[in-house]
């Protein structure tokens, strides 16, 4: 449908939204990514033709800056917008001040950019991380108050101004690009494994994981649903030990070599996402040996290319993985 065509998409230069913006060009939508940094790299991953990555319409913008953010949508005549972009939980913590201009001024700042040029259709990535661990009254870290907030934005946005969004809780996910964040390290043990490297993951516990191809039909989904009010969903996976996160590796790769550390994770499981499907619609499930072995196979492909290298698996969450385009 025409009216759903021009897709903004912030953040896309990161690992939900390439995989996002390359599904949209599949689909024959044409997506506007809206990204501080203008690397395509993880695009690249992820577009059935490398050149393709080039093609995308990309404005190179700060989130902060509310006339940036409001300019683009405008010039570029936006029917829907896919918000992702954000500071997750290491960056929050290596700088808290910018985590809290982009992660809260920045998602005021794209509401108030669709509430004033009236777009109808907005979905936001919040996080798991949002909520607060059992019997604590609050989110485990800064990343998560954030991510919080951000909720509440969407429902004051909703009672005050009309304007519709679905929030969207993402938990664990993981495939090629996710090479930065806390949850990263399982995606990095399948690059480990693809590239016949060792690997240890820094974590034992239990993630509910979900394949970056999932997450991103999901996304399209309710970015393409109308809908009344500001909710909120959790968007569940697997609940998977990191021991079955390596023994999926292993059934794939007999001869990988992975570990897992001492310390768990922080995170609820158990989350559905049945009401997030009734709302939008099903998509298709990945399940995790599934998943493991098209990212295992994809990273494969990719060190051929010369896209990955097995190196990229031990660079830290705030090592080159990161855009790190907050120096100047
Ligand atoms: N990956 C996960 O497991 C996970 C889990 C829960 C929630 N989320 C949320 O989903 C969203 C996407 O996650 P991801 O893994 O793709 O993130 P990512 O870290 O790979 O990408 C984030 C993107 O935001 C951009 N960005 C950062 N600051 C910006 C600014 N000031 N202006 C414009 N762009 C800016 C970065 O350049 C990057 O391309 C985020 O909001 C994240 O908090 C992710």
């Amino acid at each position: 449908m025409v009216s759903d065509k021009r897709v903004f998409v912030t953040g896309a230069a990161g690992c939900i939204g390439a995989q996002i913006v390359s599904n949209l060009v599949r689909d024959g939508a044409d997506p506007i990514v809206f990204d501080k940094s203008n690397n395509r790299h993880r695009l690249k991953l992820f577009m059935e033709k490398p050149d393709q990555a080039a093609q995308v319409k990309w404005v190179v913008g700060d989130l902060r800056d509310q006339n940036a953010v409001a300019t683009a949508m405008e010039d570029n005549r936006i029917d829907s917008v896919i918000h992702l972009a954000a500071l997750q939980v290491p960056f929050c913590n290596a700088d808290p001040t910018l985590g809290a201009e982009v992660d809260v001024v920045g998602h005021v700042n794209v509401f108030e950019a669709v509430r004033k040029l009236g777009i109808n259709k907005l979905v936001y990535a919040s996080s798991v991380a949002a909520l607060p661990p059992k019997g604590q009254k609050w989110p485990a870290t800064l990343y998560g108050v954030f991510k919080q907030a951000g909720e509440g934005i969407a429902d004051v946005y909703w009672n005050t101004w009309n304007v519709p969004s679905i929030g969207i809780r993402p938990h664990s996910v993981y495939g090629p690009g996710r090479d930065q964040g806390l949850t990263a390290a399982p995606s990095k043990a399948m690059l480990a494994a693809a590239a016949g490297k060792r690997f240890k993951i820094p974590y034992g516990g239990t993630l509910m994981m979900q394949h970056v191809s999932e997450v991103a039909d999901a996304f399209i989904k309710a970015c393409r649903t109308n809908v009344k009010g500001a909710p909120v969903f959790d968007l569940a996976g697997e609940s998977t030990t990191m021991f079955e996160v390596i023994q999926a590796i292993k059934r794939f790769v007999p001869e990988s070599k992975i570990t897992i550390g001492e310390t768990e994770v922080p995170f609820v499981s158990g989350l559905s996402d049945s009401a997030l499907r009734e709302l939008i619609g099903d998509w298709p499930h990945v399940s995790l040996q599934e998943g493991v072995e098209r990212t295992v196979t994809a990273f494969r492909i990719l060190i051929q290319r010369g896209y990955v290298k097995s190196e990229d698996a031990y660079l830290t969450v705030l090592g080159e993985g990161h855009d790190s385009t907050y120096d100047s």
